[in-house]
């Protein structure tokens, strides 16, 4: 399988949400909400525009305290934390004044129970008016609703979603090795619509083409690898046309 990074119609929305944000007009806030089921890409698009934009990433963690993300954020920011928790907000404050870096900030479910900390990042966008989007699961929105000070901040916000027949032909065209038909392509896309399902897909694609010498794969193939796979058991699938261990 390449190793590419696939601009699907997901990654264009949150592409065109950092740019929006960048663009807003000075007092405008710029905060920003992705949000979407798992599995569908949202953490590898946060991390490959951070890069981009030369933007700090931070992937909160259960249980994490305000005081602890502010570390977090003092290190990606290139400091030796202080102790003292209002020396750590001072340090963000002034670093960002200095040199202004969006923060992109994932998993942020995690600290959507965490008033403190949801506070503190309201405080930190409105000390420094740098771009601050928040990335999380389908129920990120609803839980930082009840936040309205923040909530009302939010300008811009993308839902990420599940494949469509041209992402998943994006997705296949230029990751897998092997080329797919377009039944094909329209098969895989009713039964795996997730990056991580199509990418294990791929992998298995891949693997049943080179034991069997396959340049093509079509409809046929991929009904046998899900009818195997469903199945759970290579014993049952002794009389299969290809040779699906891979
Ligand atoms: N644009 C992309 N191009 C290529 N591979 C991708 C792309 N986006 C995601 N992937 C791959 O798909 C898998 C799932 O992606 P990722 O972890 O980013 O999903 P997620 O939406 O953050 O899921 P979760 O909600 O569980 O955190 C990963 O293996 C990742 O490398
Ligand atoms: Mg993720």
């Amino acid at each position: 399988m390449r190793k590419v990074f696939v601009k699907t119609r997901n990654v264009k929305n949150f592409i065109a949400l950092i740019n929006s944000l960048q663009q807003k007009y000075e007092g405008v806030s710029r905060i920003g909400l992705v949000y979407g089921e798992p599995g569908l890409g949202k953490s590898r698009t946060a991390l490959w525009l951070a890069a981009q934009n030369d933007a700090v990433y931070i992937r909160s963690a259960n249980l994490m305290t305000g005081r602890w993300f502010l570390e977090e954020l003092v290190e990606e920011l290139g400091e030796i934390p202080r102790y003292w928790t209002s020396d750590l907000f001072k340090q963000c404050i002034n670093r960002l004044l200095e040199r202004p870096q969006m923060i992109i900030i994932d998993e942020v479910d995690y600290l959507a129970g965490d008033q403190k900390t949801i506070e503190t990042l309201r405080d930190i966008h409105d000390k420094t008016n740098v771009p601050i989007v928040f990335v999380g699961m389908t129920l990120a929105q609803r839980k930082l609703q009840k936040y309205k000070h923040l909530y009302d901040r939010l300008s811009e916000i993308v839902q990420f979603k599940p494949f469509s027949v041209s992402d998943v032909q994006d997705i296949v065209a230029q990751l897998c090795e092997i080329e797919v038909t377009e039944p094909a392509i329209g098969l895989i896309h009713s039964h795996a619509n997730r990056f991580r399902q199509i990418v294990r897909l791929i992998n298995r694609l891949e693997a049943v083409a080179n034991t069997n010498n396959l340049q093509l794969i079509d409809e046929n193939i991929i009904k046998e690898i899900m009818k195997n796979d469903s199945r759970q058991s290579y014993e049952n699938n002794k009389g299969a046309k290809y040779i699906l261990a891979g």
